[in-house]
């Protein structure tokens, strides 16, 4: 019987370098060299990153809240906010660590501000400020853990308002997010719509993509 064997592309070289930062600086040193070539390395058909724009549909397709104030958190290159404009969202701000990454975001001209942010702290935003926060690719390792990062985006989320973010499948529960999840909706911060491991890089990983609605 003929087999058939499906050979992947070799892991990206920057990407398993972000994955294995070890701190802050690792990070910032990572993402102001890969800022340039990040879309074409990570969107092209060889590693198949969805994610970005998957996420954005699910936003969008909360349509009275996508016609809000969204904060796109650790926005990088701006893929997130890219397929938020093209869905008819205007109101986008995106906040990342890196400098370099940011830039790039500017040249989508999808976002109505951008600034540089750390999310490992308290984030500089009112309480109540936004409509939808979405966060995609920075819950992984090497980068984001889950306290305070998940606390501050609901505090900085309207009542009823949405929070949609991917956490690498293979960190959800090992990394504390599946936890912080269940504690902030023991403590009546939240409800979960979702928590669903979907496609991220299709083929070759899979995050859980989390909805959570304020209360
Ligand atoms: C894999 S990229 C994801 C970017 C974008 N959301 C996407 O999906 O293409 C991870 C991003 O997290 C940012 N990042 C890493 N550590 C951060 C921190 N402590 N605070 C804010 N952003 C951080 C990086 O600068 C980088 O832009």
């Amino acid at each position: 019987m003929a087999t058939t064997t499906t050979t992947l592309a070799p892991e990206n070289v920057s990407l398993a370098k972000a994955r294995g930062c070890q701190s802050r600086e690792d990070c910032l040193s990572l993402y102001a060299q890969w800022a340039a070539t990040y879309n074409v390395d990570l969107a092209d058909a060889s590693q198949n990153y969805i994610a970005p724009f998957l996420v954005a549909d699910m936003a969008l397709g909360f349509s009275s809240h996508a016609k809000g104030a969204i904060l796109d958190a650790g926005c990088g290159t701006g893929l997130v906010g890219e397929g938020l404009a093209r869905g008819g969202a205007t109101t986008i701000d995106g906040l990342d660590l890196s400098p370099e990454m940011l830039k790039m975001a500017e040249r989508t001209g999808a976002y109505r501000s951008l600034a540089v942010g750390d999310l490992t702290q308290r984030i500089a935003i009112a309480n109540d400020t936004y409509d939808i926060v979405t966060c995609v690719g920075t819950f992984t390792q090497g980068h984001v853990g889950p306290d305070p990062a998940l606390g501050e985006f609901v505090r900085v989320t309207k009542k009823d308002g949405l929070i949609l973010a991917t956490v690498l499948g293979e960190i959800w529960k090992s990394g504390g997010y599946e936890a912080e999840v269940k504690r902030l909706e023991a403590e009546g911060l939240i409800d979960v719509i979702s928590a669903d491991l979907k496609d991220y890089r299709a083929g070759r990983d899979k995050a859980n993509v989390i909805i959570l609605r304020k209360r």
